[in-house]
């Protein structure tokens, strides 16, 4: 099948688009709200974009709280969000007030950052801290304003649980990162393999 993504017309009875584009790692953001209350939400529209030096993008639908701490404070930490922590991931997606602490919400228990002032997710065995670079505002399907904004972030420090790493490298079945599929459907990986570049 063929369909027009600016008139959406798949026919089907959900978009497909993100199952397309899947699996996405997510993003789970923690930030400070202005009074100082800890923010955290899972963004699935994240990824890293470079390496020298390493920056991070996440892609707010609004002006979410993450979003707007972010902007605020020039700051954000971003955790693994691992299969063991699904349940609590999935929580902290819950849309509530800014006064209520979220890791708290979810049962978590915050871990102080090195560099920047967000707690990490302690369960989380990776985070890495982040310090808020631009915004991009996404334009709308007419070209006036959209609702989405690309908010960018360099990696100043990223913490890794000592027991994933083994000769040297990170083994990533030991961390076993979940992903978002479309729908409600997820990934996990625990099987990796190897491809060598010619
Ligand atoms: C797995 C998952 C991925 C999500 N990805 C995004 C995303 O990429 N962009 C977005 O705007 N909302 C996303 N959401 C919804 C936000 O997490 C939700 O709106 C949350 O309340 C935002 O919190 P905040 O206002 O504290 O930033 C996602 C939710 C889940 C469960």
């Amino acid at each position: 099948m063929f369909y027009d993504a600016v008139a959406n017309s798949h026919g089907l009875q959900w978009d497909p688009f993100k199952a397309l584009v899947s699996p996405r790692p997510i993003g789970w953001i923690s930030t400070l709200g202005q009074n100082g209350v800890v923010n955290l939400a899972p963004y699935s529209f994240f990824n890293a974009v470079s390496t020298d030096p390493h920056f991070v993008m996440f892609s707010s639908g609004g002006r979410k709280d993450s979003q707007r701490n972010a902007e605020e404070t020039g700051e954000f930490v971003c955790s693994l969000a691992t299969f063991a922590l699904r349940g609590a991931m999935n929580r902290t997606s819950q849309h509530v007030g800014p006064e209520v602490d979220e890791l708290e919400l979810a049962g978590l228990t915050p871990a102080p950052s090195k560099l920047v002032a967000p707690p990490r997710v302690k369960e989380s065995p990776v985070a890495f801290e982040c310090r808020y670079w631009r915004t991009i505002e996404l334009p709308g399907p007419d070209s006036g304003p959209g609702a989405h904004s690309i908010v960018l972030g360099q990696v100043v420090g990223v913490h890794i649980d000592d027991a994933a790493i083994a000769e040297g490298r990170v083994d990533v079945t030991k961390l076993k990162p979940i992903a978002r599929l479309g729908y409600s459907d997820y990934a996990v990986i625990d099987e990796v393999f190897t491809l060598t570049r010619p």
